[in-house]
């Protein structure tokens, strides 16, 4: 396959690419695989950059590709300062950069702070000295309770499920937010953040362009001699909104980013930075805010179901809680955590943030015929459209170009989330959205590599690969080019006027130089107003939009 590129981002001394760029996720180990073992690798990525340049993003954003265990995919790093061997090495690194910035497209890599692998130096020298010891101080260890220490300090549980606990034998307890394998750092120890000050000047350094913070909401603790009873964080309702829970969205996490922001501003541009801040609305702003990260995600639309009245309600928060951060407001609605949106919008019943959206349909098998594919997938364009009609950035998750399907079959023993394992029968994991991409329709791992893939694909795979969709105009892998390609030429304002549409299964906004976006909810069909018709992701017949869709129009 060959491609041209329409790539036309800004110039490297653009300090504001990211406040309107197409971000596009790719999960490194499910992307490409060149050189045959089953996983991606960055020699993957790099050639592939001519399929990336042809998309029209304006930025990758790579999960990561650090040494790793990968007891929860990569977010359990090693070494921070490395690369996989499995995925290459830092030449590849450099060649990879070198390549994606030709091709005008930025670079964006994972910065996992909240925790490191328990195989990380660090953690190994802690755990081989004393309580007590400068090791030990790196993480967060706390001395167990009842006789010899043998209780946790505390009942909490883990974000995957089971302890946040784990003894260490010597009457000491460590903690992690999640896996066992994740031992939550100190931030209060200078060392850990002087060693996340190298971290950022080293990617920054090898020009890298911007970083996504995992967890951003959770470095800040302050745990005391740790208590029984943790306020309720289960959701954001119930998660106080005054930064006094004791391990999540605390004010002084905010120092933290200062110190980056002071790191990403010697560099021209400076580099920028997205929260991954799971936090109330009004939280979000001083993640996203100058002197802090830049950005946050909004998770609003990602969590919301099908429906104009919830996505016109987000939506007009969002813009102006942006407008109050001084920062652009970010959209997904999708990414390597959870259920595709062209599955969740199809599936008959959902409830919101239950197993990562999938919900009952996950648990009872997952298969593909209980989910209203056509419908699931209608709904999906629609909303990706209205997303990058939005002002601010959309992130977009590799394979949601194909319009893939989640995978939900997976049989357990091939399954490799802790999510699964650590709650077992209650938690399917993650992994269904993580299947290495189809390229082509038939042989070797339909084209990831040649050498099988980590993750079983599906026999339905093949006729949503890169290669069929490319040769059919229209394909959802051509619907992204198109509306890509209009939203480089048609960007403008961070700014847009609701239209009044008569009705409340519509859903109409206006940007300032009159590109308009009409999404009908439901398949009662619409008169359109009147405008050059841009794009259309349903039949229009007679200037009516006929069903589930969105269209751009210029008026
Ligand atoms: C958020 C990441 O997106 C997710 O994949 C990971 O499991 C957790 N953070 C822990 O690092």
């Amino acid at each position: 396959m060959t491609y041209t590129s329409s790539a036309a981002a800004g110039t490297a001394t653009d300090e504001i690419w990211w406040r309107q760029a197409t971000v596009y996720q790719i999960y490194p180990r499910s992307f490409a695989d060149a050189n045959g073992d089953g996983i991606g690798d960055l020699r993957g990525i790099t050639d592939r950059v001519p399929y990336l340049a042809s998309l029209g993003i304006d930025a990758v954003w790579l999960s990561p590709f650090y040494p790793s265990a990968l007891a929860d995919g990569g977010y359990d790093v090693d070494v921070y300062r490395d690369v996989d061997s499995r995925l290459g090495t830092l030449d590849d690194f450099d060649a990879m950069i070198t390549v994606l910035h030709d091709a005008s497209i930025r670079v964006i890599v994972d910065i996992v702070p909240n925790h490191t692998s328990d195989r990380h130096a660090w953690f190994r020298e802690a755990l081989a000295s004393p309580k007590g010891s400068s090791a030990r101080d790196r993480y967060v260890f706390r001395d167990g309770t009842g006789t010899n220490g043998t209780e946790p300090p505390a009942d909490w549980e883990s974000a995957f499920g089971g302890p946040a606990w784990t003894a260490v034998g010597d009457g000491q307890w460590y903690f992690h937010h999640f896996a066992v394998e994740q031992p939550d750092l100190n931030w209060a120890n200078r060392e850990v953040r002087d060693d996340f000050l190298r971290t950022l000047r080293f990617w920054s350094d090898r020009g890298v362009d911007g970083f996504r913070i995992d967890v951003a909401h959770g470095l800040a603790k302050e745990l005391g001699p740790a208590s029984a009873v943790l306020p309720d964080a289960a959701t954001l309702e119930a998660m106080p909104k005054d930064g006094s829970h004791p391990l999540w969205d605390r004010d002084d996490v905010h120092a933290i980013y200062a110190e980056w922001r002071q790191v990403f501003n010697e560099y021209t541009p400076a580099r920028t930075a997205v929260a991954e801040a799971w936090v109330a609305a009004d939280r979000r702003a001083r993640y996203a805010s100058a002197e802090g990260l830049g950005q946050a995600f909004n998770f609003d639309l990602l969590e919301a179901d099908f429906h104009a009245g919830s996505f016109r309600s987000i939506i007009q928060s969002n813009l102006e809680l942006a407008e109050q951060s001084g920062s652009s407001t970010t959209w997904v609605l999708s990414n390597h955590d959870v259920v595709r949106h062209a599955t969740r919008y199809g599936l008959p019943v959902r409830s919101s943030r239950d197993q990562r959206q999938g919900g009952a349909w996950l648990l009872a098998g997952g298969a593909l015929d209980a989910v209203d594919q056509e419908l699931g997938l209608r709904r999906a364009t629609a909303a990706t459209m209205l997303e990058l009609a939005l002002p601010g950035s959309a992130y977009l998750y590799q394979g949601e170009e194909l319009g893939l399907q989640e995978v939900g079959d997976i049989p357990d023993a091939e399954r490799q989330d802790p999510a699964f394992f650590r709650n077992r029968g209650v938690d399917i994991g993650r992994d269904g959205s993580r299947v290495p991409l189809p390229w082509k329709r038939e042989g070797s791992s339909l084209g990831f590599g040649p050498g099988g893939s980590h993750l079983p694909q599906p026999g339905w795979f093949g006729e949503s690969s890169v290669e069929a969709e490319d040769a059919d105009p229209d394909s959802t892998l051509n619907l992204y080019r198109r509306a890509l390609d209009l939203r480089r030429q048609l960007q403008a304002d961070e700014h847009l006027d609701w239209l009044n549409t008569g009705r409340d299964d519509v859903l109409a906004f206006r940007r300032p130089n009159g590109w308009t976006s009409v999404t009908l909810f439901s398949d009662a069909p619409y008169d359109l107003p009147a405008g050059e018709l841009l794009l259309a992701t349903a039949p229009v017949t007679d200037g009516a939009l006929m069903g589930v869709g969105t269209v751009w129009l210029r008026m």
